[in-house]
């Protein structure tokens, strides 16, 4: 099992997640007919929270089958599964839109972010919705002295440890667009989520149609 996989495994029934999902701007451009996958779904929160909106055809995967068994003792009425990480087990163009939260800053790396995006890419119908939020580089004085002291063993400024096991991830804007660059921007909005250990981080919320 990947480093990774083993911290969220080892937290799956201690953690809530509290980055807010923008479901007044998602239902602007998905509807309920739609075919939905929730990527590093987690407990499978936000499908809980489409689910009592009236969406029916949700998926969930995610890597760590504790947090799978979580939610399906939260939410039974869901479709969670276990993923390998490595890929997307599903065919391509099987989805109208595709959930990505809090998941690429638990992807460090470029290479592993990019690959997520094109599998995601892949697995959505032609002008398919993608949904995805995350952290964005904070400037205050204890998130700048993380990002410096990991910068030279992760060689990207905005990587970090926690002491609690995981390594994670802030982004500029600017790399958020390189990575969604296959998707024409349907809108983004910067903003400030409650972190899972109750700190405040910067973020966003983008949403994107496949080109
Ligand atoms: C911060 S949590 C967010 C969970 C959920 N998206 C939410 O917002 O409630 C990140 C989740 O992504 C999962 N994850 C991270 N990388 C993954 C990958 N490559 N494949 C599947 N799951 C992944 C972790 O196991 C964890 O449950």
């Amino acid at each position: 099992m990947k480093p990774q996989e083993e911290y969220w495994n080892r937290v799956a029934d201690e953690k809530e997640f509290p980055t807010s999902f923008q479901i007044n701007e998602f239902v602007n451009f998905v509807t309920k007919d739609m075919k939905i996958l929730d990527v590093g779904c987690g407990y499978g929160r936000t499908l809980d929270e489409l689910y009592n909106q009236g969406f029916r055809n949700l998926t969930g995967i995610d890597y760590a089958q504790n947090m799978i068994n979580r939610g399906l003792r939260l939410y039974p009425h869901l479709n969670l599964k276990k993923n390998s990480g490595d890929d997307l087990p599903f065919a391509s163009k099987e989805f109208d839109a595709v959930i990505l939260i809090g998941v690429l800053t638990s992807n460090v790396e470029d290479k592993t972010q990019e690959k997520l995006i094109s599998e995601i890419r892949r697995l959505l119908k032609d002008k398919g919705i993608l949904y995805l939020a995350d952290f964005l580089i904070n400037t205050d004085e204890r998130n700048k002295h993380r990002y410096s002291k990991y910068k030279n063993k992760y060689g990207i400024y905005g990587v970090f440890e926690l002491p609690e096991g995981a390594v994670l991830r802030h982004h500029t804007p600017e790399h958020i667009f390189k990575l969604t660059k296959d998707f024409y921007e349907l809108s983004y909005q910067e903003t400030v989520y409650n972190t899972m250990n109750g700190h405040q981080s910067n973020g966003f919320y983008y949403m994107g149609k496949r080109k």
